[in-house]
């Protein structure tokens, strides 16, 4: 496996394999399952595979955890060569981003709602780093995870306004066993609120069950969200959200497809998990 650190020598890589397919799964590093199945499905459908490790400081507001992101190259190396990636693009700061900016990409739609509000610019930031990733590793596939369905949604928005040629694949939330969906920033619970996380997800799967049941006002499984995260979590809501997928637009009886998403603020760590939800409609099974 080959570590890259520039871009001319990702360039020179990309140009060596100008013939072959090239999956590639970006990510922040601290690489966990949640990452690992999304190179498993790459290794499975490209020639190569690209994993970028870059903790991108223009998705951090001054108040996030940039400073204290959990990082170990030494340990993400090991785990993606054994997974089989076949390089690993690993700039620094100064190489992705070398001077005064020119440019700046504002992400104007699918972005008042869920984490939006809360992480002003985070989504200009995702946008930014992930146009020039494409750019300068110049891959086939791009291997998103659905646990960041709101990043799905919005760069699904940017390879189609910017006509950027890389196919966009979306990949199931891989969890713990007790349900809690996998994140590099589960380091940062303390041993109570790891005891407490897992509810994020029971709170959504009590939301599914609700629809399921043939609830349909959003306002009515919201407050079960909710009531079920202030029993059994210290942590303070960011937000729990119901709403139409994948336009993020407030969920009506009608729609096809309902997201169901929270967020939650731990003392060092805020997680956020969500479901897609099918809404049958009156007459189907
Ligand atoms: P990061 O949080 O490291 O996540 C990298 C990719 O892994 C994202 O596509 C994310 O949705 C996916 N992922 C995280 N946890 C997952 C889980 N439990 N199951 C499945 N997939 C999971 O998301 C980012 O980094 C950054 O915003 C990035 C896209 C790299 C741009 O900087």
């Amino acid at each position: 496996m080959k570590i890259i650190t520039t871009i001319s020598d990702m360039r020179t890589y990309r140009q060596e394999h100008k013939h072959g397919s090239i999956g590639f799964v970006p990510t922040m590093g601290y690489l966990h399952e949640g990452h690992m199945s999304m190179v498993e499905s790459s290794t499975k459908e490209n020639d190569r595979t690209v994993v970028s490790i870059f903790v991108n400081p223009l998705q951090f507001g001054p108040d996030e955890d940039y400073d204290n992101y959990p990082c170990d190259f030494e340990r993400d190396r090991k785990i993606a060569e054994s997974y089989g990636a076949d390089a690993i693009f690993y700039p620094s700061t100064e190489e992705m981003y070398p001077g005064k900016r020119t440019i700046s990409l504002n992400v104007i739609d699918r972005t008042d709602v869920l984490c939006g509000p809360s992480r002003p610019g985070h989504f200009d930031g995702v946008a930014t780093v992930i146009v020039k990733l494409l750019q300068i590793i110049q891959p086939t596939r791009m291997y998103l995870g659905q646990k960041d369905a709101q990043q799905v949604a919005v760069l699904e928005g940017l390879v189609a306004d910017f006509n950027i040629p890389v196919e966009l694949i979306p990949c199931p939330t891989i969890r713990e066993e007790d349900g809690l969906a996998k994140s590099s920033r589960n380091v940062n619970l303390t041993a109570q609120e790891r005891k407490e996380a897992p509810f994020l997800h029971k709170s959504l799967k009590l939301a599914e069950e609700m629809v399921g049941e043939g609830e349909r006002d959003p306002e009515v499984i919201k407050q079960a969200i909710t009531a079920m995260l202030k029993e059994n979590t210290s942590g303070t809501i960011d937000y729990r959200e119901v709403l139409s997928y994948p336009y993020l637009k407030p969920a009506t009886s009608n729609d096809e497809m309902w997201i169901c998403a929270v967020a939650v603020y731990f003392r060092h760590a805020r997680l956020i998990d969500n479901s897609i939800l099918t809404i049958t409609q009156k007459g189907e099974s």
